[in-house]
């Protein structure tokens, strides 16, 4: 059985993560219309994995015979200064998630909750991956930044990513929709 603050807290993480998969679902229609296939690419891998993780929230909710609730959704930004700028955010946001982890974690020891506290593990070694994969390539950016061809180049290799599962593919001529 489910303590209500811990019920409320998965709740609320469920939903945080479906607004990170709507933050770079933003940031994916932000690369399209930039016409940079490859950060696109990557972005919408990363809101993919970010659906996942709010449905583990989802599935352990239910499996612990609690009510999973779907929240409104705050809408997310949809314009950044540069390809730089996504990136410093998407760290940010990052770090901000793993804070809110971290919080979780206390908060299932307190509750002396066993089981969430495990389930919560995943997710805390995610978010060692999550911050070194934002970092890797915001200093990438760093690295190129004003260089000729240096977005591209980063461009191409962020294309490679391979996704969780299969994405949908673009429309045909490629990413960038007219219209
Ligand atoms: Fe689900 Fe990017 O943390």
């Amino acid at each position: 059985m489910l303590k209500k603050a811990v019920l409320n807290a998965l709740n609320k993480q469920m939903n945080a993560e479906f607004y990170s998969e709507y933050l770079y679902l933003s940031m994916a229609a932000y690369f399209q219309s930039m016409s940079l296939t490859g950060f696109t690419h990557w972005m919408k891998c990363q809101a993919q994995e970010e659906h996942v993780h709010g449905m583990k929230f989802f599935n352990h909710i239910g499996e612990r015979g609690g009510d999973a609730l779907v929240g409104s959704m705050e809408s997310p930004p949809t314009k950044w200064k540069s390809p730089m700028a996504a990136f410093e955010h998407v760290l940010k946001h990052e770090q901000k998630v793993t804070g809110m982890i971290n919080d979780f974690v206390n908060l299932s020891i307190q509750e002396k909750d066993h089981a969430t506290n495990q389930f919560l593990q995943w997710f805390v070694s995610e978010q060692v991956e999550e911050e070194a994969s934002a970092s890797e390539v915001l200093e990438k950016l760093r690295l190129v930044d004003k260089t000729e061809g240096g977005l591209l180049m980063i461009d191409t290799e962020l294309s490679a990513r391979i996704p969780v599962l299969p994405l949908m593919p673009p429309p045909p001529g490629g990413e960038k929709t007219t219209g």
